[in-house]
């Protein structure tokens, strides 16, 4: 059950066909929020989206491709053309190929920064293009624990997770007198699709839970309340923030 309402509010939620992102979507849709939901699989993101439609809000799927600048570019400006407005935006879109840092080629490099933060930028930056002009307007970056924690095999990642945190404060310095907020949810261990293969193997799924004192692995709406709530007026005065959702898995 939640408390806040934001009912005449557009979102724009990127990597939203499934797992953390479509939560969210999820979340800001039962607040009321029309919704805009973002994949490269476009039967599957226009599917996520027709599923939110019974809670009486405005919801479409748009294909794009978030780790290829001039589609994070666009998407923004075509949820101004549909809903006529842009409150929020959630930049969820991201990959993690786990690969040995003596492994990792040039091309794996660049497809994870563009997607986890070449695309953010260039996403975040087309949105606050619009929002400068309402006066207003809400952006959540996902990042992670990886945002602080290393693991191994995951160079690319953790450095491009390493990089929203940053991200987040320094748009957060710029845009607040635009009125524009910032900030950062930091997930840690949930159960999606990208980390399936990893949490299949028993051993792994024990590593995962021996590091969190909560005692379980998260789940997507976990995730999801956190990212509606920095969204919500209750959030107001919070901008360049990074909150952890990790069960506890950071603080030892
Ligand atoms: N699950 C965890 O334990 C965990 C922990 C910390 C942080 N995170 C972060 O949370 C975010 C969401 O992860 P998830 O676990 O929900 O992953 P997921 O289940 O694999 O979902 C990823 C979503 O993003 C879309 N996507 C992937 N690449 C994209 C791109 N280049 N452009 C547009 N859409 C793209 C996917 O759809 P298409 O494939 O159709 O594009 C899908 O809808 C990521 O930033 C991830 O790093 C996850």
């Amino acid at each position: 059950m939640i408390s806040y309402s934001l009912a005449g509010k557009a979102a724009l939620i990127t990597g939203s066909s499934r797992g953390i992102g479509y939560a969210i979507g999820r979340r800001l849709a039962q607040a009321g929020c029309d919704v805009a939901l973002v994949g490269r699989n476009e039967s599957a993101v226009k599917a996520a989206a027709e599923t939110l439609l019974p809670l009486g809000v405005r919801s479409v799927g748009l294909a794009a491709d978030i780790g290829k600048t001039a589609e994070a570019q666009a998407v923004p400006r075509r949820v101004v053309d549909l809903f006529g407005r842009l409150d929020i935006l959630v930049n969820n879109a991201g990959m993690s190929i786990r690969t040995p840092a003596l492994e990792v080629t040039e091309d794996l490099w660049d497809k994870t920064l563009d997607t986890n933060l070449k695309g953010m930028f260039f996403c975040s930056q087309s949105a606050a293009s619009h929002m400068v002009k309402q006066g207003v307007g809400s952006i959540v970056n996902i990042g992670s624990v990886q945002s602080f924690v290393a693991q191994r095999n995951q160079a690319p990642y953790d450095a491009s997770k390493g990089g929203v945190v940053m991200l987040t404060k320094v748009l957060a310095t710029e845009w607040a007198r635009y009125g524009i907020r910032v900030n950062c949810v930091a997930p840690g261990s949930i159960r999606t699709e990208i980390n399936r293969d990893y949490l299949s193997r028993p051993e792994n799924l024990q590593k995962n839970l021996s590091m969190i004192p909560l005692g379980r692995i998260g789940d997507p709406e976990d995730v999801a309340g956190m990212a509606a709530f920095l969204c919500t007026e209750d959030a107001s005065y919070i901008t360049g923030a990074t909150i952890l959702v990790d069960g506890g898995w950071t603080l030892e």
